[in-house]
C-alpha cells in the first residue's frame, strides 16, 4: 500500500507538483491531501491532479488539521512553502512525522521571516560559496528540527537572488521526492543521502 502524504502549501506549489509527478511513476507513495491557509495556486494544481485540496477555515485550529489528516489517513505531513506556523498541538501529535523544505543550507539562513527572495539575498550578502536546499523534521521552532538531507549548489559571482533561487528550486524539486521516498521506505522520515 502506498505511503500516504499530506502536503501543506501557501504559494505557487512547484514543490507539490514536482512531488506529485515524481510519485506518479510507481506505487511507493501518494500525495493524498493538499492543505492551505489561503486560496493558493498550489491548491488549484493539486485539485487539477485529482488530489483532495482543502483551504483551512482557520489555520490556527488544530482540530481542523487533525480531522483532515485523519480523514486522509495520512502517514506524513510535508510543509512545501507553507508560510504559517502549524498549530503546536498538531506538531506535538505528529512529532517525527512532519518535514519541511527550506531553500538554503540550514542551519544557515533559516528562522522566522526567512523565506522567498530574502533567503537568497542573505546568502549573497554573507558571501557564502554554496547554498542549496534542506529537508528537516519540524518541531516548534521555525527551521530548527533535525536535518534529514540537503542538496548543494555553488554560488557564482554573477548570481542575483533570482538566479540563485532558480538553481536552488531545481534542487528542491529532486530533494523533496528523495526525502519522501526515504520516509516511505522506513515508515517515517529518516536521514537520507542526496547527490
Ligand atoms: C520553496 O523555495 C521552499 O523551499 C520554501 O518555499 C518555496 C515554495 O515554493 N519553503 P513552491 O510553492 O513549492 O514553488
Amino acid at each position: 500500500m502506498p505511503y500516504r502524504v499530506a502536503v501543506a502549501v501557501s504559494g505557487r506549489g512547484s514543490n507539490l507538483t514536482a512531488l506529485v509527478d515524481d510519485l506518479s511513476t510507481d506505487d511507493v507513495a501518494r500525495v493524498v491531501l493538499a492543505i492551505s491557509d489561503r486560496q493558493a495556486p498550489a491548491l488549484a494544481h493539486a485539485a487539477a491532479r485529482g488530489i483532495a485540496a482543502h483551504r483551512l477555515d482557520d489555520y490556527r485550529d488544530a482540530s481542523e488539521w487533525m480531522r483532515l489528516l485523519d480523514l486522509a489517513r495520512a502517514n506524513l505531513l510535508v510543509l512545501a512553502g507553507y508560510l504559517k506556523l502549524v498549530p503546536s498541538e498538531v506538531v506535538g501529535a505528529w512529532a517525527g512525522r512532519i518535514i519541511n523544505i527550506h531553500p538554503a543550507l540550514l542551519p544557515l539562513h533559516g528562522g522566522s521571516g526567512m523565506y522567498g527572495g530574502r533567503v537568497h539575498a542573505a546568502v549573497l550578502a554573507a558571501g557564502d560559496p554554496h547554498s542549496g536546499a534542506t529537508v528537516h523534521l519540524v518541531d516548534e521552532i521555525y527551521d530548527r528540527g533535525a536535518v534529514l538531507g540537503a542538496g548543494r549548489v555553488a554560488v557564482t559571482a554573477a548570481d542575483t537572488a533570482e538566479t540563485l533561487a532558480e538553481r536552488v528550486l531545481a534542487v528542491e524539486h529532486r530533494l523533496l521526492p528523495a526525502a519522501v521516498r526515504a520516509a516511505a521506505g522506513a515508515g517515517r522520515p529518516v536521514p537520507f543521502e542526496f547527490t
